[in-house]
């Protein structure tokens, strides 16, 4: 097959940002992600948040860097209240019994189950209201690795002929959880998260659109992910997987992406919606945790 990764992007992001507060801002990539300074979580105002809130809209990735070593969980659950209504994961027990909102990840050195995370994805699209965006702190990093991929889905879709676009615009596609726990216990996936969906055993999975309309910017995103997207509506199962294939291929083209670097006492917050991630398992020996807030979203339109 030809070389769909030598694409030439346009680097986003090129106009200043005008910002309230005084932060000092570092472009990742390209295509997207930020470094960020000078916002301190647990002393936000109306204004800082503004802040975050256009940081996000323009790099949908950013790191909050220099958090106070002292945060708590309770002023972290809180900044994650200040961006929305959060979501409590109804199949992982919560590390901290008193903030079910808070979902630990921690990965100890000797831990040899599958890399949580590890595939490309956006946080939760089997669902009928995917998770908006993820907060993610990292209380407890290797010296080295565990970086966080991620990919630009609205450049992804910019960067598609007119006429590919035509052929999914309109279209749907169904997502699942197949992939998860112990849903699937054939594949080498079954045991590298301890969730635990209890008795329930029917698959977990909905319709989305391919294009994804942003609900604060109205900008268009590709919207299906490796990890969960499973069927395009209406076409047959080959015919799905060749295009559904392509897409994942295109999806993770090096100019599409970022790699975000983890330093202690960093936040990192992203919107699912118009980006996926991948979660790089390259620090085996080490202890991570990290501890995660999900905003809840909106049914995909
Ligand atoms: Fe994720």
């Amino acid at each position: 097959m030809q070389n769909i990764w030598a694409l030439q992007t346009p680097a986003q992001n090129l106009a200043p940002l005008d910002l309230s507060t005084d932060v000092s801002v570092t472009p990742v990539a390209g295509a997207m992600g930020a470094y960020v300074s000078g916002i301190d979580v647990a002393e936000l105002d109306a204004a800082g948040l503004g802040d975050v809130r256009s940081l996000l809209h323009r790099y949908k990735a950013v790191m909050l860097r220099g958090q106070n070593p002292e945060l708590t969980y309770e002023r972290y659950a809180d900044f994650g209240r200040s961006l929305g209504e959060l979501a409590v994961d109804p199949y992982v027990e919560p590390p901290i019994p008193e903030h079910p909102e808070i979902m630990g990840l921690v990965r100890e050195a000797d831990d040899t189950r599958y890399n949580f995370g590890g595939d490309w994805h956006s946080d939760g699209t089997y669902l009928e209201q995917p998770g908006g965006l993820t907060v993610l702190w990292g209380r407890e990093l290797p010296p080295y690795g565990g970086d966080t991929i991620f990919s630009n889905m609205e450049l992804a879709w910019e960067m598609l002929s007119p006429a590919f676009r035509e052929m999914l615009d309109g279209r749907r596609c169904l997502h699942s959880a197949t992939g998860l726990g112990d849903k699937k216990p054939i594949t080498r996936k079954g045991d590298y998260a301890a969730i635990n969906f209890g008795a329930q055993r029917e698959v977990i999975e909905h319709y989305h659109p391919i294009r994804r309309t942003h609900p604060e910017t109205g900008a268009s995103s590709l919207f299906v992910n490796q990890a969960y997207s499973v069927q395009i509506e209406g076409c047959t199962e080959d015919e799905s997987a060749g295009i559904l294939g392509f897409l994942f291929d295109w999806a993770a083209s090096p100019a599409l992406t970022c790699r975000m670097v983890w330093e202690p006492n960093s936040i990192l917050i992203w919107d699912n919606r118009n980006t996926i991630h991948y979660a790089v398992g390259d620090y085996g020996g080490f202890r991570r945790a990290m501890y995660r807030l999900a905003v809840k979203g909106e049914a995909p339109a």
